[in-house]
């Protein structure tokens, strides 16, 4: 299931805005992200994607669900109503990739106002009713499709240490729990992993047990601590193990998450060998560690028959995605997202160079005033290029451009003295090793040496 399209009329600051999403011709890879000023709609656009979502999620949850309705806040000001349209491809008979689009239309009026625009919602029940019968008669363990939001709240507050005993059991259903209004919720994701791993325990040689016979026996045992190994990595649950090797990928030098019970419980995690509480990681790290642990989670949740869980299908909003990250984290953040969960679509935002630059084929729009620019050909660029010709921000302090611009001026009309006089003055100002001014001082150089 992909998002092809959506239309937002008068939601937010967009009187009539039509968004089409990756993969397109044009951009191949299923990554969409969205970039521009503070409150160039960005958010409206994944809240409005989100709302559609939940009429969905809510009807394969139950037959006669119902969704959010859009925010009165968010109907445009002056105006009595606002509607959302949404064009969703999925593929109805995979031997042959027959692929539907199913449209429909969320609208809102204002209390006591008039309208022509109404809900339309027929293809929502068609499609929901598609993976429910899948699911109930065809085959009870086929995939559900995963639909996420995480919005900009999503920072981890608390790793609560303990948590009472799961009321129920995760059923498939789990992976829609709070997936398009909560964010991220560790005290969840801790109940669900600590469940796991009891079972995944029972069955066979937890890693602490591992740990201790390794090293209590001799180590002229050779062979059975090779056997106990073994036994441990066979017994390992499929779930777990997406989720773990997740974060591997996503945080190198960070690994084995479990759930430890002494001296009481809590969760933990190796980094660069040695062992530390999860509440005990910074807020970057916490950030990433539940973000990527919780998607890893969800899917693992809705493909039970999965080899690989994280190859499941689904689509995934995230708001502002670098949010706490450090730029070689920012960096990497799309193309560790799609090798990580190739069959998600994602559709991001963000406010870094970073993160657009370095991904080939992702379909990049620029918001501005209401408007949407599509981006072309910004893989590899550098930031500073990035931040100039997408994001519309010098590159360097205002006053310093324009003394070095000067300072250029001067060298090229040849008036030595003068350039001679600002560079030192530029000299002491800037840092030793200023890139400007190592080259200004090169044509200084041969400035002199043809006048000499
Ligand atoms: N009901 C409304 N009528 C008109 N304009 C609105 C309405 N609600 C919000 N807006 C406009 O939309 C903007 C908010 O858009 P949004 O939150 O999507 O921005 P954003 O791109 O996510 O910004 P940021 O980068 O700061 O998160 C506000 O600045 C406001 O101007
Ligand atoms: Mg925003």
């Amino acid at each position: 299931m992909e998002i092809r399209k959506i239309r937002l009329s008068n939601v937010g600051r967009f009187t009539d805005l039509e968004v089409a999403f990756a993969p397109t011709e044009k951009h191949p890879s299923k990554v969409t992200v969205f970039v521009g000023n503070n409150g160039a709609g960005k958010t409206t656009i994944l809240k409005s994607i989100a709302t559609s979502f939940s009429w969905l999620v809510a009807r394969i949850r139950s037959e006669r669900g119902s969704g959010s309705p859009i925010a009165q806040d968010d109907i445009t000001n002056g105006t009595p109503s606002a509607s959302v349209t949404i064009d969703i491809s999925s593929i109805n008979h995979p031997a042959v990739h027959l692929s539907t689009i199913y449209s429909w239309t969320l609208a809102r009026t204002l209390r006591a106002r008039k309208s022509k625009v109404e809900s339309e919602l027929t293809n929502v029940t068609l499609l929901a009713d598609f993976f429910r019968f899948h699911l109930g008669l065809v085959d009870e363990s086929s995939s559900l499709p995963l639909i996420v939001f995480y919005p900009v709240e999503r920072s981890v507050k608390d790793v609560p240490l303990k948590v009472g005993k799961a009321e129920k059991e995760f059923d498939q259903f789990d992976g829609y729990e709070n997936a398009l209004n909560g964010g991220v919720d560790f005290g969840r994701f801790f109940q669900w992993f600590r469940e796991r791993e009891d079972s995944e325990n029972e069955r066979g040689i937890s890693f602490e047990a591992l740990k201790h016979w390794a090293a209590a026996l001799p180590d002229s045992e050779t062979k059975l601590i090779a056997e106990l190994r073994d036994m441990h990595i066979a017994s390992r649950d499929v779930q777990l193990t997406a989720v773990r090797l997740a974060i591997e990928v996503f945080m190198p030098g960070f690994n084995n998450l479990r759930v430890q019970r002494k001296p009481r419980l809590h969760m933990a995690i190796d980094k660069a060998g040695k062992t530390l509480i999860v509440s005990q990681l910074s807020q970057g790290e916490k950030s990433l560690l539940a973000l990527v642990g919780d998607i890893a989670r969800r899917l693992a949740i809705m493909n039970p028959s999965l080899d690989n869980p994280l190859h499941g299908k689904g689509i995934v909003l995230i708001d502002e995605v670098d949010l706490h990250l450090h730029p070689q984290w920012q960096r990497r953040l799309i193309r560790q997202l799609t090798q990580t969960f190739p069959h998600c679509q994602f559709i991001l935002t963000t406010h870094s160079p970073l993160v657009i630059s370095d991904t080939k084929d992702v379909l990049c729009y620029v918001l501005d005033d209401g408007e949407l620019e599509e981006q072309n050909g910004l893989y590899g660029l550098d930031a500073n290029q990035v931040l100039l010709s997408v994001m519309d921000t010098d590159v360097r302090n205002n006053e310093v451009q324009e003394r070095l611009d000067r300072l250029l001026e001067l060298l090229q009309d040849k008036k030595l003295k003068e350039a001679k006089e600002l560079f030192n003055e530029l000299s002491a100002d800037l840092p030793p090793g200023h890139i400007e001014l190592t080259k200004a001082s090169l044509l200084i150089r041969k400035l002199e040496l043809r006048i000499a």
